[in-house]
């Protein structure tokens, strides 16, 4: 069977409090496709507005550090982000995974962290260029999802999302039997990892998705969703994408 389509809006870096009435227009459209999950993760500084705008609408952070609490200057755990009306967090995003240099078994540990708090994990792995060109992009990205994997995972709250590098903010997106390939590769991965619950996980597609694409993505076997940053930023560029899944 499949599983019900997930849209997750990535705002990276944008937004200021003038930006929290369209996470209230997005909400309230999300809440006329009831066939759909929608969530927006805004930045930390906006999570607690938005949340208490939107109640029962879902708002999730970027990402979170590993530990419970200490000397991490800068750093938010998993706990003050659900504390401040977050429940789920991205984690290991691509540009976290460079600017940052995240390792995978970083991500591993946040998952875990972000699990304990309660939030809902969203893991994205994705190849760059030169690994695709390689013929490696299968095994860079299975690999990541290995080294990234929470123990006793289930689909109650880890979620994949594939994100190739080279598709993120650039308008490019790969071909749909690329596409089908790579989920089809997850969730045999999955499977190996944990088994019977791998079916019921949600792998979601990340790069340049918009209104114009979203409705042949979300028809590919395996795709559960999106995660979509420049286009989550308006209900204008998102409600496509919304109806798009509700209609998958
Ligand atoms: P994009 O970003 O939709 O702007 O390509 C997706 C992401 O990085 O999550």
């Amino acid at each position: 069977m499949a599983n019900r389509k997930y849209i997750v809006g990535n705002w990276k870096m944008n937004g200021l409090r003038a930006q929290l009435s369209d996470i209230a227009d997005i909400a309230a459209l999300a809440e006329t496709h009831e066939g759909v999950d929608v969530a927006i993760c805004p930045p930390v500084t906006l999570i607690a507005q938005a949340a208490e705008n939107t109640q029962g609408f879902k708002i999730g952070a970027q990402d979170c550090h590993f530990a419970i609490s200490g000397a991490h200057t800068g750093c938010l755990s998993a706990e003050m982000i659900r504390e401040a009306g977050a429940t789920l967090t991205i984690l290991g995003h691509s540009e976290r995974r460079t600017d940052q240099h995240e390792t995978d078994a970083e991500v591993k540990a946040k998952a875990q962290a972000a699990h304990s708090a309660g939030l809902g994990a969203i893991i994205c792995v994705g190849e760059t260029e030169q690994e695709r060109d390689a013929g490696k992009a299968i095994d860079i990205v299975c690999g990541q999802l290995a080294g990234s994997f929470p123990e006793g995972a289930d689909a109650d709250w880890l979620t994949i999302a594939y994100e190739p590098v080279w598709a993120i903010g650039t308008g490019r997106v790969p071909e749909v039997s690329d596409v089908e390939e790579m989920h089809a590769a997850i969730r045999s991965q999955l499977a190996q990892l944990m088994g019977d619950g791998a079916g019921a996980v949600r792998i979601l597609y990340g790069g340049s998705m918009n209104g114009s694409n979203a409705a042949q993505l979300l028809a590919v076997a395996n795709v559960d969703g999106g995660l979509v940053g420049g286009a989550s930023l308006t209900a204008e560029k998102f409600g496509p994408i919304i109806k798009a899944a509700a209609e998958a």
